[in-house]
Parts: C-alpha cells; structure tokens; sequence
C-alpha cells in the first residue's frame, strides 16, 4: 500500500465516528481530503445532518463541493470532534502540524473541541518531534527581525515559499517561518518561548491537544487512544 492509500484508509475510517447532528470540526491537508469526501457521501447517501467548522480556505472550497453546511467557529457555542491531519506524532502524543500552512485556524478549531482525533499514516509516527521543520506563522510586519532572531538562537528558519518563489501567504496573510531542528527535547519550553515572541501569532507544536489517533498501516487502521 503506498501513502496515499493508507491516507484514503484513516480518512474513511475516521468518516464512521461522526454521528447525527455534530458539530464537527474539519483540518487541512490531503489526508483531510479523504475524510471531506467520505463525509460528503454519508450526507448524500445517509441523510446525515452535520454542520462543519473548516480550518483552511481549503477545506471550505472541497467541504462545500460535497454537500456538508458549514459555519464558522464563532457561530457554534461548541465543536463536538475534530479531526485533521499532522506532520509528526512523538510517542506520548504531542504534534507538530502547519504542512499545509494551516495552523492557526487548525488551532483555534482544536482547542474549541470537545474532542480531537488525528488521522495520519504510519510515517509521522515517531519516537520524537523535530525531524519536520516546525512551522510557525508570524506577521509580515517586523517578520525580517524575528527570523534574523530565530538565526541566533540557532533553530535554523527559513521563510516558506510558493513555487514561484514568493513568501507563502497564510489564509490570514500572515508569512510562515520553519525552523528546522531536527529534534525538539523540550517542547513545552520552545512552546512558550516562541509564542512569546511579539510577531509570532502562532506555532505548530500542538501539545496535549489530541484524544485518539489513527494509523494507517498496511493491515488496517490503527486506533490508538
Ligand atoms: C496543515 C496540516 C496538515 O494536517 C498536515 O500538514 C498533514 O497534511 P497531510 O494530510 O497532507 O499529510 O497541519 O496545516
């Protein structure tokens, strides 16, 4: 099975937990897609009443093409589940996610939820974070200073570009700065001194956010609570 298949896998998978009548939050990012359209199908097929709160511009555009009503995070009093995708799961469960750029919105979404749910391949699992550039998004303004700081303090960023070479633009125009650290000893402390940074809006570490994961392996989906 390549990776893909085992993204299509989780995506179904995590299609069957959404019940009648949630609020359920939907990530960003390939994996996601799968989820989206298999939602899509028990909408039409099941009469399935959900309302989905997105997290990229994205996931609006497929979510709308497959039939499932949105609103936005601030017009639901709570999202029931989310579920979105992620970069690297370390063994005790704390993330890094914002591949696709989506962080902020995947963040806010994640921590209005009563529950959260990653669907991933096996290849983001790992004993510890850090093999992935940890993404963070700051504002253009002042964006030169905090990556001039990030260089000292020895994380190694660089500015996310678009394949035509111009600083990728988040769907709230912010830029994205990765820092390539290869491993992350402390997460919780790099956690607080980057959001403490005056710029930084916001950082992919998603620490104590997640309930349950599921692994796409090539015997089947794995859950792991
Ligand atoms: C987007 C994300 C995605 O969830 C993450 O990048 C995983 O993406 P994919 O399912 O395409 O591998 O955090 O900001």
């Amino acid at each position: 099975m390549d990776q893909n298949q085992l993204k299509q896998q989780v995506g179904q998978k995590a299609a069957e937990l959404v019940k009648n009548k949630m609020i359920v939050g939907l990530g960003t990012g390939t994996t996601v897609h799968y989820l989206v359209e298999a939602l899509g199908k028990r909408v039409a097929q099941e009469n399935l009443d959900i309302t989905g709160v997105v997290t990229s511009n994205a996931t609006a555009a497929l979510a709308k093409k497959c039939g499932i009503q949105l609103k936005s995070v601030d017009e639901v009093a709570q999202i029931d589940l989310t579920i979105d995708g992620a970069d690297e799961i370390s063994d005790d469960f704390q993330g890094i996610k914002g591949g696709g750029a989506a962080l902020l919105f995947e963040k806010i979404v994640a921590t209005n939820s009563k529950k959260n749910v990653w669907i991933v391949d096996q290849s983001k699992m790992k004993k510890q974070l850090g093999a992935f550039p940890l993404p963070v998004e700051v504002i253009p303004y002042g964006s030169q200073k905090i990556f001039a700081r990030f260089q000292q303090a020895g994380y190694h960023p660089t500015f996310r570009l678009t394949s035509a070479k111009q600083k990728k633009k988040t769907d709230s125009g912010n830029f994205i700065i990765d820092l390539h650290l290869h491993q992350i000893d402390q997460p919780q402390t790099l956690a607080t001194q980057l959001i403490q940074q005056v710029g930084v809006v916001e950082h992919g570490l998603f620490l104590n956010i997640v309930n349950t994961i599921i692994v796409g392996t090539p015997d089947g989906p794995e859950i792991i609570s």
